[in-house]
């Protein structure tokens, strides 16, 4: 019809109102709930940008007491998801992995399935999966490299547990590195919300229809999976690594990239929305010499890293395109830096997202948004007679 606007990628269309996350392109900021990301960083911890996100303001010291333990008392998770862990080969991506038993929680809880639920029985949904979500990464990642899983530690703050649930073995004493616990704070910080991006918007366009909080959540994870989106930090230590392999040449990786012809893109650069800066990666950068310098590692794809940077910054490929370094470009290098496994950067990303993500799903049901269903512009062949099949 010739009412219907296209809009490919959704690039001029608002799909919603949100009170959540500001984000001004031009200008490189960003806030949660109206506080700049750069305080939220310096300041807050992890489980208290979570509280903001989802329930509009700060807690006081008591209500985020309160939060804080009832994550921890649902760490655990059903014996019987352990099963449904161990069906997976080993060289199941634990992308796959993550949303499937974030899929399974639905039967371990069918009461999350009726969208007429209170508002505390969402809270408790919300609750569960902030705390499950941890043990089921850190598990996906036991599972693939062969090791006995870890149960949580509730003596543990939220970072620390998962450190522990990923890298302790039964036969050694495992110590928590607070520099590395809190890195790994920072990070899940910066990436716990963005507005209405790929992930967030699957994760509406889902619960639109009503489905359940997990169910919009485990097609939030596979959205977040692919290569143009959360899969980029993964894919950016995969290219630093590669330029790494061929010498260091980023000339001849600069050129590849702004070549028509060949589909290499600069992973880690570009964004829909920042023309200018992405301010995540500002800080990001600068925790990423801060965490290196800190656990004394020395890591040459870093150099690259910064090299790549400074050429692309001047040129004018990069520059008529306004393509600046986005959260990706340094975060698998700290990553990378804690000893977590490349593989893994995806998850990291989902575990940080995930107060993003539910913070939109219960603002969009408490708005009583109607169910999303974009339209389309028809292209194909006008009406025609069905032919025999002998005739064809
Ligand atoms: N390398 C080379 N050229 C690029 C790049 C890049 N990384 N990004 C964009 N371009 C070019 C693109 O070819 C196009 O050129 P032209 O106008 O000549 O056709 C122009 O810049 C505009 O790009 P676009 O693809 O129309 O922009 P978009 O808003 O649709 O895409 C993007 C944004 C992030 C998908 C894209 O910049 C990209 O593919 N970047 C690499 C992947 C990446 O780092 N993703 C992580 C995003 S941040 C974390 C997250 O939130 O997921």
């Amino acid at each position: 019809s010739g009412l219907i606007t296209l809009d490919p990628g959704y690039k001029n269309t608002g799909a919603t109102k949100s009170a959540i996350t500001f984000l001004d392109g031009e200008k490189g900021i960003l806030r949660y709930r109206g506080y700049s990301i750069e305080e939220l960083a310096e300041k807050s911890t992890f489980l208290e940008v979570a509280y903001l996100l989802i329930y509009g303001n700060l807690p006081d010291t008591k209500t985020l007491e309160e939060f804080r333990t009832g994550i921890t008392h649902h760490t655990l998770v059903h014996e019987d998801i352990k099963k449904i862990l161990e069906g997976f080969p080993s060289n199941a991506h634990p992308m796959g992995v993550l949303s499937s038993l974030v899929t399974s929680l639905t039967a371990f809880y069918p009461e999350s399935l009726d969208p007429n639920r209170s508002a505390g029985a969402v809270d408790m949904s919300i609750i569960r999966i902030l705390a499950k979500l941890p043990t089921f990464a850190a598990w996906a990642y036991k599972n693939e490299v062969g090791q006995p899983v870890v149960y949580p530690d509730n003596s543990l703050d939220y970072c620390s547990n998962f450190l522990k649930m990923m890298f302790a073995l039964p036969t050694e004493d495992y110590q928590i590195d607070p520099v590395v616990a809190k890195a790994l704070d920072t990070l899940l910080i910066l990436h716990a919300d963005h507005e209405q991006n790929c992930s967030t918007s699957t994760v509406r366009i889902v619960g639109s229809s009503q489905a359940s909080l997990y169910a919009s959540l485990s097609a939030g994870i596979n959205a977040l999976w692919g290569p143009l989106h959360g899969g980029a930090n993964q894919a950016v230590i995969e290219m630093l690594e590669n330029i790494k392999a061929d010498g260091g040449d980023t000339e001849k990786w600069m050129n590849k990239a702004k070549d028509k012809n060949d589909p290499f893109r600069l992973m880690g650069f570009g964004h829909r929305v920042y023309k200018n800066f992405d301010p995540r990666a500002r800080i990001i950068k600068k925790a990423a010499d801060d965490v290196l310098n800190k656990l004394g590692v020395v890591d040459p794809v870093l150099d690259i890293a910064k090299g790549l940077e400074e050429v692309a910054l001047k040129d004018p490929y990069f520059v008529e395109r306004n393509l600046y370094p986005n959260v990706d470009f340094y975060s698998g290098i700290i990553y990378r830096a804690l000893g977590i496994p490349t593989e893994m950067f995806t998850v990291m990303f989902a575990l940080g997202r995930l107060p993003g993500w539910i913070a939109q799903w219960k603002e969009m049901r408490e708005n009583n948004e109607p169910i999303g269903r974009p339209r389309q512009v028809y292209v194909g062949e006008k009406e025609r007679g069905y032919t025999n099949i002998n005739k064809r």
